[in-house]
Protein backbone atom coordinates (compact mmCIF):
# COMPACT_ATOMS: atom_id res chain seq x y z
CA UNK A 1 0.00 0.00 0.00
CA UNK A 2 1.40 3.65 -0.70
CA UNK A 3 2.43 5.53 2.34
CA UNK A 4 -0.34 7.08 4.14
CA UNK A 5 2.55 10.22 4.44
CA UNK A 6 3.55 10.35 0.37
CA UNK A 7 0.62 12.84 -0.99
CA UNK A 8 -0.34 12.94 -4.74
CA UNK A 9 2.59 12.55 -6.83
CA UNK A 10 4.91 11.56 -4.75
CA UNK A 11 5.75 13.96 -3.12
CA UNK A 12 5.96 13.64 0.75
CA UNK A 13 3.59 16.11 2.99
CA UNK A 14 5.28 18.57 5.01
CA UNK A 15 4.39 17.69 8.16
CA UNK A 16 2.70 14.74 7.82
CA UNK A 17 2.05 12.33 10.39
CA UNK A 18 1.10 8.59 9.41
CA UNK A 19 -2.68 8.62 9.69
CA UNK A 20 -4.29 5.12 10.03
CA UNK A 21 -7.58 5.34 8.24
CA UNK A 22 -9.87 2.34 9.18
CA UNK A 23 -9.81 1.29 5.30
CA UNK A 24 -6.87 0.44 3.37
CA UNK A 25 -6.94 1.27 -0.55
CA UNK A 26 -4.65 -1.68 -2.24
CA UNK A 27 -4.92 -3.05 -5.90
CA UNK A 28 -7.94 -5.52 -6.97
CA UNK A 29 -7.10 -9.41 -6.81
CA UNK A 30 -8.98 -12.12 -8.82
CA UNK A 31 -10.73 -13.14 -4.67
CA UNK A 32 -12.01 -9.45 -4.34
CA UNK A 33 -13.94 -10.29 -7.94
CA UNK A 34 -17.69 -11.42 -6.52
CA UNK A 35 -17.60 -8.24 -4.10
CA UNK A 36 -16.70 -6.28 -6.95
CA UNK A 37 -20.08 -7.87 -8.97
CA UNK A 38 -22.10 -7.23 -6.37
CA UNK A 39 -21.24 -3.29 -5.98
CA UNK A 40 -21.14 -3.19 -9.72
CA UNK A 41 -24.50 -4.51 -10.60
CA UNK A 42 -26.42 -2.30 -8.06
CA UNK A 43 -24.05 0.70 -9.89
CA UNK A 44 -24.34 0.36 -13.26
CA UNK A 45 -27.23 0.32 -16.09
CA UNK A 46 -24.94 -2.19 -17.83
CA UNK A 47 -22.58 -3.92 -15.81
CA UNK A 48 -19.17 -5.33 -17.01
CA UNK A 49 -19.45 -8.73 -16.79
CA UNK A 50 -17.43 -10.80 -14.10
CA UNK A 51 -15.44 -12.12 -17.39
CA UNK A 52 -14.32 -8.81 -17.91
CA UNK A 53 -12.60 -8.29 -14.69
CA UNK A 54 -10.93 -11.76 -14.94
CA UNK A 55 -9.38 -10.63 -18.20
CA UNK A 56 -8.21 -7.44 -17.32
CA UNK A 57 -6.67 -8.69 -13.68
CA UNK A 58 -4.88 -11.63 -15.88
CA UNK A 59 -3.88 -9.99 -19.13
CA UNK A 60 -4.30 -6.10 -18.72
CA UNK A 61 -0.72 -4.73 -18.89
CA UNK A 62 -1.90 -1.33 -19.20
CA UNK A 63 -4.41 -1.65 -16.27
CA UNK A 64 -4.41 -0.99 -12.76
CA UNK A 65 -7.51 -1.51 -10.19
CA UNK A 66 -8.00 -0.74 -6.86
CA UNK A 67 -10.20 -1.86 -3.65
CA UNK A 68 -10.89 -0.09 -1.05
CA UNK A 69 -11.30 -2.57 2.13
CA UNK A 70 -12.34 -1.96 5.63
CA UNK A 71 -9.13 -2.56 7.32
CA UNK A 72 -9.81 -4.81 10.67
CA UNK A 73 -9.24 -3.03 13.94
CA UNK A 74 -5.45 -4.76 14.98
CA UNK A 75 -6.12 -5.57 18.08
CA UNK A 76 -9.85 -6.71 19.90
CA UNK A 77 -11.44 -4.53 22.59
CA UNK A 78 -9.80 -4.61 25.35
CA UNK A 79 -12.88 -5.46 27.96
CA UNK A 80 -15.68 -8.41 28.12
CA UNK A 81 -18.54 -5.48 28.21
CA UNK A 82 -16.23 -4.13 25.10
CA UNK A 83 -16.23 -6.75 23.12
CA UNK A 84 -19.93 -7.59 24.26
CA UNK A 85 -21.06 -4.23 23.07
CA UNK A 86 -19.33 -4.81 19.56
CA UNK A 87 -20.81 -8.37 18.81
CA UNK A 88 -24.05 -6.89 19.31
CA UNK A 89 -23.93 -3.12 18.00
CA UNK A 90 -21.06 -3.89 14.75
CA UNK A 91 -22.40 -4.03 11.35
CA UNK A 92 -20.10 -6.00 9.24
CA UNK A 93 -19.02 -3.97 6.33
CA UNK A 94 -18.85 -5.46 3.15
CA UNK A 95 -15.42 -6.78 2.21
CA UNK A 96 -14.79 -4.30 -0.56
CA UNK A 97 -16.56 -0.17 0.01
CA UNK A 98 -15.23 0.99 -3.55
CA UNK A 99 -13.09 0.07 -6.56
CA UNK A 100 -11.28 1.94 -9.02
CA UNK A 101 -9.57 1.30 -12.82
CA UNK A 102 -7.71 3.10 -14.72
CA UNK A 103 -6.02 2.47 -18.47
CA UNK A 104 -2.78 3.95 -19.55
CA UNK A 105 -2.41 5.26 -22.85
CA UNK A 106 0.27 6.68 -24.10
CA UNK A 107 0.96 9.71 -21.82
CA UNK A 108 -2.56 9.92 -20.66
CA UNK A 109 -4.49 7.90 -18.09
CA UNK A 110 -8.05 6.70 -18.17
CA UNK A 111 -10.71 6.28 -15.47
CA UNK A 112 -12.00 3.33 -16.77
CA UNK A 113 -14.86 2.64 -13.46
CA UNK A 114 -15.76 3.81 -10.13
CA UNK A 115 -17.98 2.44 -8.18
CA UNK A 116 -18.68 3.00 -4.16
CA UNK A 117 -20.90 0.32 -2.46
CA UNK A 118 -24.36 1.82 -2.59
CA UNK A 119 -24.53 1.63 2.06
CA UNK A 120 -21.75 3.72 2.01
CA UNK A 121 -21.56 6.68 -0.79
CA UNK A 122 -21.91 10.30 0.42
CA UNK A 123 -18.86 9.98 3.11
CA UNK A 124 -16.15 10.84 1.02
CA UNK A 125 -14.75 7.40 -0.39
CA UNK A 126 -15.67 7.89 -4.14
CA UNK A 127 -13.25 11.36 -4.00
CA UNK A 128 -10.60 8.99 -2.06
CA UNK A 129 -10.59 6.47 -4.91
CA UNK A 130 -10.61 8.84 -7.56
CA UNK A 131 -7.95 10.76 -6.27
CA UNK A 132 -6.21 7.80 -5.20
CA UNK A 133 -6.45 6.82 -9.10
CA UNK A 134 -5.05 10.65 -9.82
CA UNK A 135 -2.06 9.63 -7.90
CA UNK A 136 -1.22 6.60 -9.00
CA UNK A 137 -1.70 7.90 -13.11
CA UNK A 138 0.68 10.40 -11.78
CA UNK A 139 3.38 7.63 -10.58
CA UNK A 140 3.47 6.35 -14.22
CA UNK A 141 3.88 9.41 -15.52
CA UNK A 142 0.53 10.70 -16.71
CA UNK A 143 0.09 14.06 -16.13
CA UNK A 144 -3.34 13.80 -18.23
CA UNK A 145 -6.12 12.04 -17.37
CA UNK A 146 -9.73 11.18 -19.20
CA UNK A 147 -12.88 9.30 -18.98
CA UNK A 148 -16.75 9.36 -19.74
CA UNK A 149 -19.57 9.90 -17.74
CA UNK A 150 -23.54 9.84 -18.58
CA UNK A 151 -24.74 13.62 -18.62
CA UNK A 152 -27.85 12.00 -16.45
CA UNK A 153 -25.05 11.55 -13.84
CA UNK A 154 -25.29 13.74 -11.38
CA UNK A 155 -23.56 12.91 -8.51
CA UNK A 156 -20.16 11.38 -10.71
CA UNK A 157 -20.28 14.31 -12.37
CA UNK A 158 -20.17 16.51 -9.20
CA UNK A 159 -17.29 14.57 -8.07
CA UNK A 160 -15.14 14.86 -10.71
CA UNK A 161 -15.81 18.39 -11.44
CA UNK A 162 -15.05 18.58 -7.94
CA UNK A 163 -11.64 16.73 -8.72
CA UNK A 164 -10.82 19.37 -11.63
CA UNK A 165 -12.20 17.61 -14.61
CA UNK A 166 -13.97 19.55 -17.29
CA UNK A 167 -15.73 18.49 -19.99
CA UNK A 168 -13.98 18.37 -23.64
CA UNK A 169 -16.02 16.32 -25.44
CA UNK A 170 -19.14 14.20 -26.47
CA UNK A 171 -19.47 10.85 -27.57
CA UNK A 172 -22.91 10.50 -29.38
CA UNK A 173 -24.86 7.28 -28.38
CA UNK A 174 -22.15 5.85 -26.57
CA UNK A 175 -23.98 3.97 -23.98
CA UNK A 176 -25.71 0.96 -24.76
CA UNK A 177 -29.19 2.70 -23.91
CA UNK A 178 -28.32 5.19 -26.69
CA UNK A 179 -27.36 7.97 -23.83
CA UNK A 180 -24.16 10.45 -25.24
CA UNK A 181 -21.23 10.71 -22.99
CA UNK A 182 -19.36 13.43 -22.10
CA UNK A 183 -15.80 12.97 -22.15
CA UNK A 184 -14.21 14.90 -19.36
CA UNK A 185 -10.91 15.79 -18.90
CA UNK A 186 -8.24 16.45 -15.71
CA UNK A 187 -4.87 18.25 -16.47
CA UNK A 188 -2.25 18.25 -18.12
CA UNK A 189 -1.71 18.75 -14.47
CA UNK A 190 0.79 21.32 -13.23
CA UNK A 191 2.60 21.50 -9.67
CA UNK A 192 -0.23 23.83 -8.64
CA UNK A 193 -2.79 21.19 -9.94
CA UNK A 194 -0.73 18.74 -7.65
CA UNK A 195 -0.84 20.50 -4.61
CA UNK A 196 -4.30 21.12 -5.08
CA UNK A 197 -5.05 18.37 -5.65
CA UNK A 198 -3.15 16.94 -2.24
CA UNK A 199 -4.98 19.50 -0.50
CA UNK A 200 -8.11 17.37 -1.29
CA UNK A 201 -6.45 14.40 0.14
CA UNK A 202 -5.44 15.62 2.76
CA UNK A 203 -9.03 17.19 3.88
CA UNK A 204 -11.08 14.10 2.15
CA UNK A 205 -8.84 12.16 4.89
CA UNK A 206 -9.54 14.18 7.35
CA UNK A 207 -13.00 14.01 7.27
CA UNK A 208 -12.98 10.36 7.33
CA UNK A 209 -11.34 10.31 10.39
CA UNK A 210 -13.43 13.16 11.93
CA UNK A 211 -16.78 11.99 10.71
CA UNK A 212 -16.19 8.45 11.48
CA UNK A 213 -16.87 7.77 7.34
CA UNK A 214 -16.56 4.53 8.51
CA UNK A 215 -18.90 4.05 10.98
CA UNK A 216 -18.83 1.12 12.42
CA UNK A 217 -15.19 0.02 11.88
C1 LIG B 1 -20.15 8.30 -8.20
C2 LIG B 1 -19.81 7.60 -6.87
C3 LIG B 1 -18.54 6.75 -7.09
C4 LIG B 1 -19.50 8.68 -5.81
O1 LIG B 1 -19.08 8.02 -4.63
P1 LIG B 1 -19.39 8.61 -3.17
O2 LIG B 1 -18.55 7.86 -2.21
O3 LIG B 1 -20.84 8.67 -2.92
O4 LIG B 1 -18.85 10.11 -3.35
P2 LIG B 1 -18.26 11.04 -2.20
O5 LIG B 1 -19.00 10.84 -0.94
O6 LIG B 1 -16.79 10.87 -2.16
O7 LIG B 1 -18.61 12.49 -2.76
C5 LIG B 1 -17.68 13.22 -3.53
C6 LIG B 1 -18.41 14.35 -4.24
O8 LIG B 1 -19.35 13.80 -5.16
C7 LIG B 1 -20.52 14.62 -5.17
N1 LIG B 1 -21.65 13.90 -4.57
C8 LIG B 1 -21.60 12.77 -3.82
N2 LIG B 1 -22.86 12.39 -3.49
C9 LIG B 1 -23.70 13.31 -4.04
C10 LIG B 1 -25.12 13.47 -4.07
N3 LIG B 1 -25.92 12.60 -3.47
N4 LIG B 1 -25.63 14.52 -4.75
C11 LIG B 1 -24.83 15.41 -5.38
N5 LIG B 1 -23.46 15.32 -5.39
C12 LIG B 1 -22.92 14.28 -4.73
C13 LIG B 1 -20.20 15.83 -4.32
O9 LIG B 1 -19.56 16.80 -5.12
C14 LIG B 1 -19.22 15.23 -3.33
O10 LIG B 1 -18.40 16.20 -2.73
P3 LIG B 1 -18.88 16.83 -1.31
O11 LIG B 1 -18.98 15.68 -0.36
O12 LIG B 1 -17.79 17.77 -0.95
O13 LIG B 1 -20.19 17.48 -1.57
C15 LIG B 1 -20.98 6.75 -6.36
O14 LIG B 1 -22.12 7.57 -6.31
C16 LIG B 1 -21.27 5.52 -7.20
O15 LIG B 1 -20.69 4.45 -6.97
N6 LIG B 1 -22.20 5.64 -8.19
C17 LIG B 1 -22.55 4.50 -9.04
C18 LIG B 1 -21.46 4.19 -10.03
C19 LIG B 1 -21.17 5.39 -10.92
O16 LIG B 1 -22.05 6.12 -11.33
N7 LIG B 1 -19.86 5.56 -11.25
C20 LIG B 1 -19.41 6.61 -12.12
C21 LIG B 1 -19.51 6.15 -13.51
S1 LIG B 1 -18.96 7.41 -14.65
Amino acid sequence: MADQRAGIGGVPREGAVAIALPFTVRPMRVGDIPAVMEIERCSFLSPWPESAYRYELRYGATSQFYVLQPRRPASPPPTWRDRLRDALHRQEPPPVLGYVGLRLRGGDAHISTIAVHPDWRGRGLGLLLLLTAVEKALLCGALRMTLEVRPSNRVARRLYAKVGFVQTGLRRAYYRDGEDAWVMTLGPLKGADIDRLQDLKRAVEARLMREGGLRGL
